[in-house]
């Protein structure tokens, strides 16, 4: 047969880990509407770190939320791990983010009065565990992001880069199937950086599970196993490989 058939409209293939067709998103109305997503077809796999990269304000953030089910969009669908996030309620959607989801923001979103082993034991309590053994994951998570020694500080005390590994240990703590990240990397030294990468990497290759990195950082581009590129709402590419994406022109 010379022709590739077309991607099939059934159920994913088993090593998928997240499924997105033909998902469209637009944020207002009228002469306001923003199309920041048009029909986007996207898939990540089990075992694999996906970075999404392009230009600001390409769709990138609205994506994830929407493979997050943090965000209502308007047509299409979304599958992670067998879910599909467009046929369940909003409830269960939750449920189902709170066990197998775990997300970096852009804005790292620690709660202000909580220290650090507090804001990193919230999903680890959410699921569940008690007190002490989940700070005490949570301590042995801190130190994986090089914290060791500043559990008990809270987030107006720590710098930028360290908030950051606070969201990044908090994300990874309750060993999520999926991982998203959105530039996770944006307040790191190159030190850091590599340190953060290398974890994704490992928590990648486990069994079941997933990385979807959205970064603009081509220090780390060499983490990635494939690299999805937006534009302009939509994906314009997709490589085998980051060697094959000239990340120069951002
Ligand atoms: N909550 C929102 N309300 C209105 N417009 C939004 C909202 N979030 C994103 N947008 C718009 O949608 C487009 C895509 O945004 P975003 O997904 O944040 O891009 P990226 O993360 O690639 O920079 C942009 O034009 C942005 O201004
Ligand atoms: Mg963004």
């Amino acid at each position: 047969m010379a022709e590739a058939l077309p991607s099939s409209p059934l159920a994913p293939a088993a090593d998928i880990a997240v499924h997105v067709r033909g998902v469209d998103k637009t944020f207002g109305r009228g002469e306001a509407a923003v199309q920041a997503l048009k029909g986007v077809h996207f898939d990540a796999r089990q075992g694999e770190l996906l970075m999404i990269v392009g230009p600001s304000g390409c769709g990138k953030t609205t994506l994830l939320s929407v493979i997050a089910g943090t965000l209502e969009f308007d047509t299409g669908e979304v599958d992670v791990f067998g879910s599909a996030l467009h046929d369940l309620p909003p409830s269960e959607i939750t449920a189902f983010r709170r066990r197998n989801i775990g997300f970096i923001f852009q804005s790292f979103n620690l709660v202000p009065t909580l220290n650090a082993l507090e804001n990193v034991s919230i999903p680890l309590l959410i699921n569940g565990l008690g007190r002490k053994a989940a700070e005490s994951r949570s301590c042995q998570m801190l130190e994986k992001v090089g914290l060791a020694g500043r559990e008990r500080d809270t987030p107006l005390q720590l710098s930028g880069g360290q908030q950051q590994r606070v969201a990044i240990a908090r994300a990874l703590v309750h060993e999520p199937r999926l991982v998203i990240c959105d530039e996770p990397t944006s307040a790191l030294d190159r030190d850091n950086g590599r340190r953060v990468m290398e974890l994704m990497r490992e928590v990648a290759r486990a069994p079941g599970r997933c990385v979807i990195v959205v970064t603009h950082d081509n220090r780390i581009f060499k983490f990635a196993d494939r690299m999805t590129e937006m534009d302009d709402g939509r994906v314009a590419r997709v490589h085998d490989t980051h060697e094959t994406y000239d990340g120069s022109h951002h």
